[in-house]
């Protein structure tokens, strides 16, 4: 399947919005290359060459039904510092991930969130969890795996996890007051 900007699904599409399926597993050839796609997709993304190449915008991150597919499939690559300032690099290829437990505190990112599918910017804080523990099948490593992710992880895992809703960072918003503290949350 061709991954660009013009064949990335955008929020005008009501396909956005619908509930994506369970994967069966283990994953046939057709929903394993789709995967490896989607991941070559955000790596390559981030490429200034490749990006402009092959019109890519940015991510750190792509869900199937994105691409028109309502099936529980995420990549995710993630570059950022642990507790203790040391870079970190995930990457994942997850299938039917889920959230098994939470934070109380939240946390967001101080410039706000964008998205694949939305070309507009919306500002405001999207407030989230600060910590969430996943569960998936993870094809990068072919094996099941849990993810205890904080921070930036956490809010890109919560972000991907929302598109299985059909769920966009923008409902997330307070309309009546977009950048409201929220007491005690993890500024990003
Ligand atoms: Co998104």
């Amino acid at each position: 399947m061709l991954i660009n900007n013009d064949t990335i699904i955008k929020d005008n599409d009501p396909l956005i919005r619908q509930k994506s399926e369970p994967v069966e597993l283990p994953l046939s050839a057709e929903d394993e290359t789709l995967l490896r796609e989607m991941l070559q997709y955000v790596k390559d993304s981030t490429d200034e060459e490749k990006a402009k190449e092959f019109n890519l915008r940015p991510a750190v991150g792509i869900s199937a039904i994105q691409v028109g597919v309502p099936k529980q499939m995420t990549a995710i690559v993630v570059d950022e510092y642990d507790k203790n300032e040391n870079p970190v690099h995930y990457e994942f290829m997850l299938v039917n991930p889920k959230i098994v437990s939470s934070s109380v505190q939240k946390a967001y990112l101080s410039g706000g969130e964008g998205c694949l599918s939305v070309a507009e910017e919306h500002e405001g804080h999207v407030v989230r969890s600060a910590r969430v523990k996943v569960r998936a099948y993870d094809l990068c490593t072919d094996q099941y795996i849990e993810i205890r992710a904080r921070g930036y992880l956490a809010i890109v895992l919560q972000h991907e996890l929302d598109h299985f809703k059909g769920i966009l960072f923008y409902d997330h918003i307070d309309r009546k007051d977009p950048f409201h503290e929220t007491e005690g949350a993890m500024v990003i």
